[in-house]
């Protein structure tokens, strides 16, 4: 096998992948919560992933993509047998892990995977481990067989009711402590910032319950040098890619997290997106037409 080469592709649900990736070098040192900056050729930004599982033995890791934007993209039209650009990592500290008690655990869109190593991590140090699983419909919902493995208990949660109990990650918690008086020592969310601070604002209401989040920022280096990853917390700066990128969630400034940080390339995104248009939507005719452009 080649270095970066796709060993194994599967499409989960529509638009979310999980790739087996050969990279023993993160592989021999990946921890749960980290993780890597992949470019998927010479000109893509670098999107941050998290690891979610990895052999040692085989050399090999494996993350979950959500095609979502324009490098997201790309790796959809990836093939078994491609290779990536490049991939850094392990990155970023790992979660904090260790014997609360009853721990809930949140994972909504791309956080349903990522909260995986987590839920397996906490499980071996004796937690009692809840896991709740957001998406908006059935179709989008994935990896419950895997969570049975490595959790007490399972809640799954659609927006539209289709299957488990309706509505988000926050409305299942606010059950939870309100309804069932469930006594709670450590929540862990991984999912869209707004989903988040959400849920930081309902268990901060409610007698700060510790939460953490694993925050989702734009990364340019993943080394703390850029400042593009920066986040206000507790009054200061902060860097997720290497303060991070687990924080305790009471202490964010989400608001500018969500309207100022995550907004700032928005008009590159979208015309980015729209140059990989649909009659160019396979990764090997945008690559001939990005050197023909730059050719031009
Ligand atoms: Fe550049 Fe974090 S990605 S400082």
């Amino acid at each position: 096998m080649s270095k970066f080469e796709i060993l194994k592709k599967e499409e989960f649900v529509p638009n979310f992948y999980k790739l087996d990736i050969a990279v023993p070098g993160i592989a021999k040192k990946a921890k749960a919560g980290q993780f890597i900056l992949v470019m998927v050729d010479k000109q893509s930004e670098k999107i941050p992933l998290t690891i979610l599982d990895w052999d040692e033995e085989k050399g090999t890791i494996s993350f979950i993509v959500q095609e979502l934007g324009l490098s997201t993209s790309k790796m959809a039209f990836m093939e078994e047998g491609d290779s990536f650009y490049s991939i850094v990592g392990p990155l970023g500290e790992p979660a904090y892990l260790e014997n609360f008690g009853t721990v809930v655990l949140g994972g909504g869109c791309y956080g349903v995977g990522a909260v995986f190593p987590i839920a397996k991590g906490l499980k071996a140090l004796g937690n009692y481990v809840i896991t709740i699983i957001e998406a908006k419909n059935e179709n989008l919902l994935y990896y419950e067989e895997e969570y049975k493995t490595v959790s007490d208990e399972v809640i799954l949660v659609t927006t539209d009711g289709s299957k488990g109990e309706r509505g988000h990650i926050y409305d299942v918690l606010d059950n939870m402590i309100e309804v069932q008086k469930r006594k709670i020592d450590h929540i862990k969310v991984i999912g869209c910032n707004v989903m988040m601070s959400k849920v930081s604002k309902l268990t901060k209401e409610k007698g700060a319950i510790p939460t953490y989040a694993t925050v989702t920022t734009i990364m340019v280096d993943g080394t703390g040098m850029c400042g593009s990853c920066r986040l206000s917390y507790d009054g200061k700066t902060k860097f997720a890619c290497v303060d991070g990128p687990e924080f305790d969630a009471h202490k964010i400034d989400w608001d500018e997290l969500i309207h100022v940080r995550n907004t700032s390339y928005i008009t590159e995104e979208t015309l980015g997106l729209q140059n990989f248009s649909p009659e160019c939507r396979s990764l090997a005719k945008y690559q001939e037409r990005t050197k023909e452009e730059e050719a031009s």
